[in-house]
């Protein structure tokens, strides 16, 4: 037992990671020009096209407790490369700076909270911005990576993207972890004609936030986008890069089985190179993340992006994926590998409203 003991002691301070001392300062000494690309000499000039092009508005759902604990780290990484910053909360806090919404906390109010945040965007931004992305505090974004893919689609376009989860609907909803983004259009339409309507949203007891707006674009006929690369990789992901790229034994409860909508490859054929989000990431990962993407570079080798695509008129979409190498490459596993052992996931049908229910409880507390 004593064994035992020692070794739970000692493997809990291998992975548990450390409490973050949010009075250091984190910001590196070119970070005063933090948000021009050539400060560090890289030919960044497509990206500092992109970001006057592509304009995006990140919101981030947060509460008072989690201020300093995670929204404060998002602002110090990722969230920084948005256009525009809005942390949406229930209390005033001068140092992120917040948005104060009128609403109270706690898990049963997001949907509210949720509503109340895209009605402020709008009525304050709209013109401010192309895109509108909602993030949680423990979301990580390559913003860049996140222009890159809306680039080609037209702001007046009725669309939004994330990852996609296929239950309850018929062209399923994206995960809130993830992030998802609204065009300028999805937008409008959420706030002129769904919010307010019971018909289009829901205004009584909510379902997580992320069904809820995920059934305010399906009865607005805004189109759940495809957010795959052009080989089916994924670049938005409602779970953290190591359960793609490291996967841990195959647990037939773990809510994603039963949620996600493509299929996906584990290991290094899992995520596109331009990939875009990532949830359940906490402050410590995102400084990491921030570093190994942002700082780490290869001496010697350059990198020449690869063209922008044409663009696309309002209400145009690019062609699906051709699914590879996930239908191909079989030299990784891959989701239909996985689901062998568990076809009772393959889809709705199959799967009982206790079943589901079941793993949605498990997804709500993974999520809360
Ligand atoms: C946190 O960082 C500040 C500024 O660097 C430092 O003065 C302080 O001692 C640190 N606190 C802890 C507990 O390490
Ligand atoms: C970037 O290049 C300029 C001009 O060559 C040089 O003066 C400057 O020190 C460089 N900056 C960095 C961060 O390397
Ligand atoms: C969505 O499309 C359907 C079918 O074309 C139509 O009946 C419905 O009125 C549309 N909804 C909205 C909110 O425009």
């Amino acid at each position: 037992m004593i064994v035992g003991l020692i070794a739970g002691i000692f493997l809990a301070q291998i992975f548990e990671t450390p409490e973050i001392n949010t009075s250091f300062n984190f910001y590196k000494k070119t970070d005063e020009f933090q948000n021009s690309y050539e400060s560090k000499n890289y030919s960044f000039t497509i990206a500092d096209t992109l970001k006057r092009e592509v304009r995006i508005l990140c919101w981030v759902l947060t509460n008072p407790k989690n201020h300093k604990e995670k929204a404060l780290h998002v602002k110090r990484t990722w969230g920084k490369r948005c256009n525009i910053l809005l942390f949406m909360s229930s209390e005033e806090d001068a140092e992120l700076p917040t948005v104060k919404l009128n609403v109270a906390e706690g898990h049963e109010n997001l949907w509210l909270k949720v509503k109340e945040a895209f009605k402020y965007v709008y009525k304050y931004h709209y013109n401010d911005a192309d895109w509108f992305f909602k993030a949680d505090d423990d979301t990580y974004a390559v913003i860049e990576n996140l222009r890159y893919m809306l680039y080609p689609y037209n702001p007046q376009t009725p669309i939004y993207f994330g990852f996609k989860f296929n239950h309850y609907l018929k062209q399923g909803y994206m995960s809130g972890g993830a992030g998802y983004v609204l065009s300028r259009e999805a937008l409008r339409q959420l706030v002129e004609k769904g919010i307010g309507n019971p018909k289009i949203c829901n205004s009584g007891i909510p379902e997580p936030e992320d069904f809820e707006i995920g059934s305010c674009m399906e009865h607005l006929n805004v189109t759940a986008g495809d957010s795959r690369d052009f080989t089916g990789r994924g670049r938005m992901f409602s779970s953290d890069l190591e359960f793609h790229l490291v996967p841990p034994k195959f647990d037939t409860t773990f809510w994603y089985w039963s949620f996600k909508y493509y299929k996906n490859d584990d290991g290094l054929d899992c995520c596109s190179d331009l990939a875009i989000s990532w949830h359940y990431v906490d402050p410590y990962l995102m400084y990491i993340m921030d570093y190994l993407i942002y700082d780490l570079k290869i001496y010697g080798l350059l990198q020449t992006p690869q063209a922008l695509p044409a663009k696309l008129k309002v209400g145009e979409l690019l062609p699906e994926p051709i699914n590879q190498p996930a239908d191909t490459n079989e030299d990784s596993v891959d989701d239909e590998d996985r689901f062998d052992n568990a076809t009772m996931y393959r889809n709705d049908s199959n799967l009982s409203s206790i079943e589901l229910n079941n793993i949605l409880k498990l997804k709500k507390d993974a999520d809360a």
